[in-house]
């Protein structure tokens, strides 16, 4: 898959793109990350990408001109390509959202900065995309938020495929608890079950505490949830305070 940034700090993304588990799949080019600088595609002699806005106001805005061109030279690079914005003003970007993305042959992920875009800018992308609901400074950000997300989920990025279905939100829970040696630290012990080497209670133990975690941390996960008959009457006895 080949994501191309479109930002105006090209040099944000070196050091992120070239540490763990996304470095090494750019180095076994599962992947391919370019970052381009909007800044090539100004059409002035002072190479400007933003103007006051109409109208007034404090900050500046996104000149239109510069982004259009490069959307299209990139799209014409990668046909087929999906043209996400980020802004927080974008659909919150999710699991799923990061499912979807990594179907995808290619992704262009445009970076806003200064106050905000151009309005007409939103024609040129086919998602707008929120990492939640605060603001920074620019896109750039999530941008790496996106592209490590949707990498996780690509074949060959992680080592064994259950790694990316076991995590967090994979199966719209929130993971177990993991513990490594040493079995006991400081007075807190590994849970029994895990060294009983009965891994049909394992299994059993790590699903009810997905469970009960997701039900005491974000509650509004588990309506989303793929749940059995048997998780079902699990929450119950939570709801009921027994367990
Ligand atoms: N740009 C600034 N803040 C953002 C956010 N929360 N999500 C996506 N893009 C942004």
């Amino acid at each position: 898959m080949v994501f191309d940034i479109l930002t105006l700090f090209p040099e944000f993304f070196s050091s992120p793109l070239r540490q763990s588990v996304v470095g090494k799949a750019i180095a076994k080019g599962v992947l391919r990350v370019e970052a381009h600088n909007l800044r090539d595609f100004t059409l002035d002699k002072h190479k400007t990408t933003d103007d006051y806005p109409y109208g007034g106001g404090h900050g500046m805005v996104m000149k239109v001109e510069p982004m259009a061109a490069a959307i299209e030279a990139l799209k014409a690079q990668r046909p087929g390509a999906t043209v996400v914005m980020t802004t927080p003003q974008g659909e919150r970007f999710t699991q799923k959202t990061a499912a979807e993305f990594a179907a995808l042959s290619s992704l262009i992920i445009v970076c806003g900065r200064y106050e905000g875009y151009d309005e007409r800018i939103r024609s040129f992308a086919g998602r707008e995309v929120s990492v939640g609901d605060y603001v920074l400074s620019g896109g750039e950000i999530p941008a790496l938020a996106i592209i490590d997300a949707v990498a996780r989920l690509i074949p060959g990025v992680l080592g064994e495929p259950e790694s990316s279905e076991s995590d967090s939100f994979s199966a719209g829970l929130l993971e177990y608890p993991q513990y490594t040696r040493p079995e006991e630290f400081r007075g807190m012990r590994v849970p029994d079950v895990l060294i009983s080497g009965n891994h049909a209670l394992i299994e059993k133990w790590r699903r009810q505490e997905s469970l009960r975690r997701t039900f005491h941390k974000r509650p509004d996960l588990i309506e989303f949830a793929d749940l059995t008959a048997e998780d079902k009457a699990f929450l119950e006895e939570l709801k009921r305070g027994k367990s």
